[in-house]
């Protein structure tokens, strides 16, 4: 299932973005006994993980029961700013009580990405003891469709079998070696939140919600979770080229509604 939801700018995205992630934190709890996330790199979402840090929301999560994983890793160090791990360490990870060992980072050593890409498809088949479901899977989307780091025309779009590829740079900075989900396991999730933001991503937005794009053109055109549902949050200026008239977008959140309030205190 696909829903959007449009707001008024990348602040107010991000307080809703937070939001929801604190609500299926508690749902997922609720059902399953825990919550596994699974946390993706670039500006946009880092916005969100901040207001999630903050003393208003960090509360409202059980992080002894919260297990963070990555959607896609640059091939650098931890403490490389370009390191999506260091980016979710700083705005979200280092704020919260989260135990270390709830925390599974892509890249043990930098520099061998097939490597890496095999042991974190083997730690993620050991922890979910068969094909992941992620409770939820945070993702961006680049101007060029590009999600995770599943680039426009490159065979890891179209990968069937694998969970966790490496991936050659995309077009867009930084030109390192990517490690990335696939979309059989993007696919899977119960939830997944893609968040865009920006008038530069409008045509690329439009394109994908108006139309039926091929996934190898348009890679996040290709997330659509089999059971689960893909809420896009949207800010206006991303919106700006779409045509209310023509999309099935719903301006307050149903689903939100089947969620509790929850409250949760530590
Ligand atoms: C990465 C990301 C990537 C990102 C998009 C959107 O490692 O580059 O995970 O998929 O989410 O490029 O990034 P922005 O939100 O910064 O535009």
């Amino acid at each position: 299932m696909r829903t959007v939801k449009i707001l008024a700018d990348a602040e107010a995205l991000a307080i809703e973005a937070a939001e929801l992630i604190v609500r299926v934190a508690a749902d997922s709890r609720k059902q399953r006994g825990r919550f596994t996330i699974a946390l993706a790199g670039g500006s946009t979402p880092e916005r969100t993980y901040a207001v999630l840090a903050d003393a208003q929301n960090a509360g409202r999560i059980d992080w002894g029961t919260t297990y963070v994983f990555q959607s896609d890793e640059r091939d650098v160090p931890a403490d490389d700013p370009r390191s999506n791990f260091g980016l979710s360490q700083r705005a979200l990870l280092s704020h919260v009580p989260i135990p270390a060992s709830n925390v599974f980072p892509m890249i043990g050593e930098p520099g061998n990405v097939a490597t890496s890409a095999e042991r974190y498809a083997a730690l993620l088949r050991d922890f979910f003891g068969g094909l992941p479901r992620f409770d939820l899977i945070v993702l961006g989307m680049g101007d060029d469709g590009h999600t995770a780091s599943l680039f426009p025309g490159h065979p890891t779009v179209v990968e069937r079998e694998l969970w966790v590829v490496s991936s050659p740079p995309g077009a867009l900075p930084p030109p390192v070696d990517r490690l990335t989900f696939t979309l059989p396991l993007i696919n899977a999730a119960h939830n997944v939140l893609m968040l865009v933001s920006g008038e530069h991503k409008s045509d690329t937005v439009a394109d994908i919600i108006e139309h039926v794009s091929l996934p190898p053109l348009l890679p996040a055109s290709g997330v659509n979770p089999s059971v689960g549902t893909v809420f896009w949050f949207l800010d206006q200026a991303a919106a700006s080229r779409l045509n209310p008239a023509a999309i099935p977008f719903t301006k307050e959140w149903p689903e939100l509604d089947r969620f509790e309030d929850p409250g949760v205190t530590e």
